[in-house]
């Protein structure tokens, strides 16, 4: 512990080409789409770590049936049933305490998710990339707060993240397990964040992405793409077809696929805002948690970062944790009222402004239950309308700008004052999934609702008095 990621000098992520002829950087010299099918090329590293090489892990566990597996038997699902066997990662606590204790984290001034690395899924030696993910601002926020008749809320930033949105958090994590699979190639669809997470992680150590988005995806979520280099598939079809493709593909070029709810990892890395928050809150843990949800993976890693906090024995309760649907995106929501069981439910049609939480067939949707049902905590769902007054109204409360999937978390809570699910004196978070940039005409719809317009002028001070006087 405490070395800090992007220091570390026999980094090969990090360190200067030059200094490192064993390794070979990629990405610059990226080849064409053409070229990413053929099985040739350059290695991320030329060592595989063994299994023991992550002896905190103790095994994988089956969340269907239960089967358990070493973590270098299996990469993705339990074989048992097709892509849905998602696997739960389970650690050896006992050898973890050894290692990382919230001291040593108080000594620790590496901000970023790494700081927790004995409690991730990666060797104590693995290299990181260099970008800072994860050390983001939990805003006590009391004039919201007043506004809902509450008294202590808190607001959970991670459009602070690099790529501004929560999704860095996964995607540090799957530039390391693709490393460590002597992956070539790296893929996800996405509904853009993960994209944009996984495209600008890549390019912080010059891996090679393709990326399979929704044509409907916002401009800002492609042009990050884009810009970062991937190859950009844009899918005409929905999320849940750009799923399916890019499973399809990943295994028939044999790529590294980080897809939500498919790859174990990606929850592992999401947990780590739960130990942030903790340890913000000097680790007594809040009583009441509200995150939005497509997939289901980050309430999913939510709650298994509060989890492994309770095992340690670093906190002393669970706290609640609410997931946040769109009405028109209310797989979950409706399973979880009606109880329903989401291994037999059918997809759903889904539509949402926040196209960040708009999924058919939530892919993570064991991990989600278990969230809420562990937890006792709850769904609920909030309309279009209610997520784009959410906008403005929590950027004028706090100053925190969120898209529409991020804010929508804040309109969860305000659903859930009039549902009477939390009460006034209880410990709240709300966690800002994404940044309002990563949409800017959804926020611009959202400011139209609320009167907020632009007054336009002549450039003259007399134009600005008359201006002011109406
Ligand atoms: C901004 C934002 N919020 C919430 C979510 C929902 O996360 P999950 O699909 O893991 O439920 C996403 C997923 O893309 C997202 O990008
Ligand atoms: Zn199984």
């Amino acid at each position: 512990m405490g070395t800090k990621p992007g220091l570390q000098v026999a980094d090969p992520f990090t360190a200067p080409c030059s200094l490192l002829p064993m390794f070979i950087r990629i990405g610059a010299d990226k080849p064409a789409v053409g070229l990413l099918c053929i099985s040739i090329r350059v290695r991320f590293m030329t060592s595989h770590p063994s299994k023991s090489s992550i002896p905190h892990i103790s095994h994988l566990r089956c969340l269907i049936c239960g089967k358990e597996y070493a973590p270098d038997q299996v990469r993705y699902v339990c074989p048992d049933h097709g892509h849905e066997g998602i696997l739960d990662v389970v650690y050896d606590y006992e050898r973890i305490a050894q290692h990382i204790s919230p001291q040593s984290l108080a000594a620790n001034a590496d901000p970023t998710i790494w700081r927790y690395k004995p409690l991730l899924p990666v060797p104590a030696d693995a290299p990181t990339p260099p970008l800072t993910v994860g050390g983001t601002p939990l805003y006590a926020a009391p004039r919201l707060a007043a506004r809902l008749g509450l008294t202590h809320v808190w607001v959970k930033d991670d459009g602070r993240q690099p790529t501004a949105s929560f999704k860095d958090r996964a995607s540090a994590i799957a530039i390391v397990k693709a490393w460590e699979a002597n992956a070539e190639v790296i893929t996800t669809a996405s509904t853009g964040n993960a994209a944009a997470a996984l495209s600008g992680l890549a390019a912080s150590v010059g891996a090679t992405t393709v990326i399979f988005v929704p044509a409907s995806a916002p401009q800002a979520k492609i042009a990050q793409l884009l810009t970062f280099g991937s190859t950009v598939m844009l899918v005409e079809g929905s999320y849940d077809d750009a799923f399916e493709l890019c499973l399809q593909a990943a295994d028939a070029f044999g790529w590294y696929n980080r897809n939500t709810g498919f790859n174990p990892y990606m929850s592992e890395g999401k947990k780590t805002v739960s130990y942030e928050i903790c340890e913000q809150l000097h680790w007594s843990a809040p009583d009441v948690v509200f995150v939005s949800v497509g997939d289901g993976c980050i309430i999913g890693g939510v709650y298994k970062g509060f989890y492994d906090l309770l095992q340690l024995g670093w906190i002393d309760h669970m706290p609640r944790i609410i997931g946040v649907q769109a009405e028109g995106s209310n797989y979950l929501a409706e399973a979880w009222k009606k109880g329903e069981d989401v291994l037999t439910k059918p997809p759903i049609q889904a539509h949402t402004v926040a196209d960040s939480i708009s999924a058919g067939l939530p892919r993570d949707r064991i991990k989600a239950m278990r969230a809420v049902r562990e937890s006792r905590g709850a769904f609920v769902t909030v309309s279009d309308e209610e997520i784009l007054l959410a906008i403005p109204e929590l950027a004028q409360s706090t100053g925190v700008f969120a898209e529409p999937a991020g804010a929508a978390a804040y309109a969860g809570l305000r659903k859930a004052v009039a549902l009477g699910l939390v009460s006034t004196e209880e410990r709240i978070v709300v966690i800002n999934t994404g940044s309002g940039l990563k949409d800017v005409a959804s926020a611009m719809r959202a400011a139209d609702l609320v009167g907020s317009k632009a007054i336009h002028i002549p450039p003259t001070l007399e134009a600005v008095r008359e201006a002011l006087s109406d």
